[in-house]
C-alpha cells in the first residue's frame, strides 16, 4: 500500500471517528455525477451504520449556500465533492464539518480528506466519490460501494489522462475487482455500448470526432453495412454488447482504417480504444452496467434540479427513480446536441491565449461546462483553453476546459479562474484541467481579457522556469 493511501486511510479514520460522535448528519454535495455518487456512498454507509441523515445538493458552495447551511444549525455536516475551496468560510460560520473532496484546497480544515493534501492529484488520481469511499470504508464494511466510487471518477473524466484509472482510483478499482463488484477491460471507448444501436456510437462520437461519420446517421449505417455487420436482429437494433467478438474486432479495425485514411493523427485514433469499467451487479443492457453511461444518467438528473432521483438510483432504486432518470436522460441528450449545434453555428471568439463563447440563456449554466468540453472537437484551435459564459441566477456562470498539453505547458485553470474571478468580484476554482466561476453581470469582456493575460502569464512562467532549469541539467549531464 502506498504512503499516500495509508495517509488517506488514516485521515479517513479520523473523520469517521468524528462522525460517529453524532447520530444525525447533514450531507451536502455537488450536482454532478461525482457529487451524486459521493452522496450515494456516504448516505448508504450512514444508513447501514444506523445514522439519521438529511441531504442537500448545491451547484456550488458559495457564501449564500454556506449561510443557508449555517442557519440550520446542524450538529455536523459532511461536505462531499466540494468544500475544500471554502475551508475558511466554513470555519468562520461555525459549521462543524468533515470535508471529503478532491478540488484544490484553499485554506485548511481539521477534518479534511483531500488527495492534494496527501501527495495525490485530485484531477486524475482520486475523485470526490473516491475520497468518500475511503470515508465509508472507515465507517464500516462497504466494499460494494467501490462501484459508485468508480462511476464518480469516470464522471469527472479521471480515466482520460492515462487512458485508464491510476493512483488511488486504481486501488479502489482493485478493491471492487476483488469483491467481484467491478470488472475492467480494453474496449471501444465510444459512448453507449450497453444501451444504444451500434451506428449511434459513431453518429454521436465527439471524442474523437469522426469526420464524415459523426453527425450522420446515414453514413454510419452505410459504414457498418460495408463491413457486413447486420444492424438488427428480430426487429431490434443490435447494441455493442450484442455483437460477437469477431464483429467487434471487425468494426474496430474498420474504424482505425477509416480514421487513418481521413488523415487523423494517431494520438486521436488511439482514443478509440481504452479501459472501460463494468458494474457486475447491474443488469446487462442498462445504463448502470457501464460506468460512463451510469455517470451520464446521473448528470441528467442533478444538473436539472432532480438530484433526489439520481441519489435514489445510486442507492439502488431500479423502479420509479430509474424510469424518471431515463426520461431526464433523453432530454439531457437533446440539450447536449442543441448546445453543440449552437456553438458550431455561433463560433468562438479567439484571443491570444484563450477562446470563448457566450451562450447567454441558450445553454443551461449547469451543462455549459459539459458542452465547453465537448466543443473542443468543433473548434479549429485545440491549443487554447475553451471558456464558456452562460446566464445564471444573480450573475454569469463561467466554465473553462483545457487539455493535458496545455497543463504540461503551464496552464492551471483552477488557479486562473480563482484569481481572475476574484479580480472582477466573483468566485471560482476547480481543477487544473477543468474549472468554473461565477462573476457579476456585465463583466464578461473584462473577465475574458484578464483571463487571457493571466493564462499568457502562466505559459510564460513555465517557459522561463524551463529556461532557468536548463543550465543545471546541462551541468549535471557533464558531471555524470
Ligand atoms: O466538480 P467536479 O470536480 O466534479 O467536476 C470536474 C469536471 O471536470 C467535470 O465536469 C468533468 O467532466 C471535467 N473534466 C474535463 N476534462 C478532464 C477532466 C475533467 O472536462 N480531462
Ligand atoms: O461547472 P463546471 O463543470 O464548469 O465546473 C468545473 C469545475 O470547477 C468543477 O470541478 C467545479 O466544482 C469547479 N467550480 C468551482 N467553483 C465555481 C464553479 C465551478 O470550483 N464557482
Ligand atoms: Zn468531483
Amino acid at each position: 500500500m502506498s504512503e499516500t493511501i495509508k495517509a488517506l486511510h488514516k485521515e479517513a479514520a479520523k473523520c469517521a471517528d468524528e462522525i460517529k460522535k453524532y447520530r444525525s448528519i447533514h450531507v451536502v454535495s455537488h450536482i454532478d455525477a461525482d457529487g451524486l455518487t459521493s452522496a450515494g456512498i456516504i448516505c448508504t454507509a450512514l444508513q447501514r451504520g444506523g445514522f439519521e441523515y438529511t441531504t442537500r445538493f448545491v451547484k456550488q458552495l458559495d457564501e449564500k449556500a454556506l449561510d443557508a447551511i449555517a442557519d440550520e444549525n446542524h450538529s455536523i455536516v459532511i461536505f462531499t465533492d466540494l468544500g475544500s475551496g471554502m475551508c475558511e468560510q466554513i470555519k468562520s460560520r461555525g459549521i462543524h464539518a468533515v470535508i471529503s473532496d478532491h478540488h484544490q484546497p484553499q485554506g485548511s480544515h481539521q477534518f479534511h480528506l483531500n488527495p492534494h493534501l496527501f501527495g495525490a492529484n485530485g484531477s486524475y488520481e482520486l475523485s470526490g466519490s473516491g475520497t468518500t469511499y475511503l470515508l465509508a470504508s472507515a465507517l464500516g464494511k462497504n466494499q460494494d460501494l467501490s462501484s459508485l466510487a468508480i462511476v464518480g471518477a469516470v464522471g469527472d473524466m479521471q480515466h482520460l489522462k492515462m487512458g485508464q484509472l491510476v493512483g488511488v482510483n486504481r486501488e479502489i478499482l482493485e478493491d471492487g475487482v476483488r469483491g467481484n463488484i467491478l470488472q475492467f477491460k480494453k474496449d471501444l471507448t465510444l459512448f453507449g455500448k450497453q444501451t444504444r444501436p451500434i451506428y449511434k456510437l459513431m453518429q454521436y462520437s465527439s471524442d474523437p470526432y469522426l469526420p464524415g461519420l459523426t453527425g450522420s446517421e446515414e453514413a454510419c449505417i452505410e459504414f457498418l453495412h460495408s463491413l457486413n455487420i447486420s444492424l438488427s436482429q428480430d426487429e431490434h437494433w443490435r447494441r455493442w454488447i450484442d455483437l460477437e467478438i469477431s464483429e467487434k474486432q471487425k468494426i474496430v479495425s474498420g474504424l482505425i482504417q477509416y480514421c487513418l485514411k481521413s488523415g487523423m493523427p494517431s494520438y486521436k485514433i488511439e482514443r478509440l480504444i481504452g479501459e472501460v469499467y463494468i458494474l457486475l451487479g447491474e443488469k446487462e443492457g442498462t445504463e448502470m452496467r457501464d460506468a460512463s453511461e451510469f455517470s451520464t444518467l446521473l448528470n441528467a438528473t442533478a444538473r436539472y434540479d432532480h438530484a433526489e432521483i439520481g441519489l435514489a438510483v445510486c442507492m439502488g432504486n431500479r423502479e420509479e427513480a430509474y424510469e424518471g432518470a431515463r426520461k431526464l436522460l433523453a432530454e439531457h441528450r437533446q440539450n447536449l446536441v442543441n448546445g453543440l449545434i449552437y456553438v458550431k453555428e455561433k463560433g468562438v471568439i479567439q484571443l491570444e491565449n484563450i477562446q470563448y463563447f457566450d451562450a447567454g440563456s441558450e445553454i443551461k449554466e449547469t451543462i455549459v461546462g459539459i458542452i465547453a468540453g465537448m466543443s473542443s472537437t468543433l473548434v479549429e484551435n485545440r491549443n487554447l483553453p475553451i471558456i464558456a459564459f452562460a446566464k445564471a441566477e444573480g450573475g454569469t456562470k463561467v466554465s473553462a476546459r483545457g487539455t493535458q498539453d496545455l497543463i504540461r505547458r503551464g496552464v492551471n485553470l483552477s488557479e486562473a479562474m480563482s484569481i481572475v474571478s476574484a479580480e472582477v468580484g466573483g468566485v471560482g476554482g476547480g481543477h487544473d484541467i477543468a474549472a468554473g466561476a461565477t462573476i457579476p453581470d456585465g463583466k464578461k469582456e473584462e473577465f475574458a481579457r484578464k483571463l487571457d493575460l493571466f493564462i499568457g502569464e502562466q505559459l510564460r512562467r513555465k517557459t522561463h522556469s524551463k529556461q532557468r532549469d536548463q543550465p543545471s541539467e546541462v551541468c549535471s549531464e557533464k558531471l555524470n
